[in-house]
């Protein structure tokens, strides 16, 4: 099955294609994004967004990760902007993780909370899941900004709980049931 496409009112979420690398390697190579994220690295060249791309194809068709290139849609110009995932190794059990980030220039728009929120949508009404779970590094509140009007719930916080390069990192972990979602979308 073919990965889905979602759409909101300002954005488009869709697979990544080889054609994004140019532009992928643009708004990845960001230390803003980089900083706060395990998976982008800095500097962020076109190799990098080869690399990053090329297990995605898999890691959707395997069920292991859904990622989503976030655009604005086509009435305002389809630019890629980042990525919105879905990490379902454990959807069998009904669980899933959701990440985000966004380059820099686009943030404080709303864009990462309409993202997510297609994609928690699609996770609750598509994949039959009944919680969600998502983390951010402790000193990055503007993530958990983003999970609370999503509606997810702080459930702790650990230290030194993720390893980033040579650094541990603190998080906050955070989780969405499919009751509160039931209960908020009514
Ligand atoms: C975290 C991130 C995704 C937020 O994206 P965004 O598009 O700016 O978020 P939104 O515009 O949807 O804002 C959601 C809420 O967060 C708040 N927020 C955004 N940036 C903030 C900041 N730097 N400090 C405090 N609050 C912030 C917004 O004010 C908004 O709340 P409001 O509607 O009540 O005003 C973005 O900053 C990012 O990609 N950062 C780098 C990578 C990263 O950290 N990814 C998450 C890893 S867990």
């Amino acid at each position: 099955m073919s990965q889905p496409i979602l759409t909101t009112e300002r954005l488009l979420l869709r697979p990544f294609c080889p054609e994004d690398a140019p532009a992928l390697a643009l708004v990845a190579n960001d230390f803003g994004v980089a900083d706060t994220t395990v998976a982008v690295k800095h500097p962020f060249d076109l190799t990098a967004a080869y690399e990053w791309m090329a297990p995605l194809k898999d890691a959707y068709e395997t069920g292991i990760r859904t990622t989503w290139a976030v655009t604005l849609n086509q009435e305002y110009s389809g630019l890629l902007m980042g990525m919105v995932s879905l990490s379902t190794e454990e959807a069998d059990q009904g669980v899933a993780e959701l990440g985000y980030w966004l380059g820099s220039p686009y943030w404080r728009q709303g864009f990462a909370t309409e993202a997510a929120r297609a994609a928690v949508t699609y996770a609750f009404e598509n994949l039959g899941l009944i919680r969600l779970q998502a983390y951010h590094f402790t000193r990055n509140p503007a993530s958990g900004s983003v999970l609370l009007k999503l509606g997810f719930k702080e459930l702790c916080q650990r230290p030194q709980a993720v390893r980033k390069g040579n650094t541990l990192e603190d998080i906050v972990i955070y989780d969405y049931l499919i009751g509160d979602y039931q209960a908020k979308n009514k």
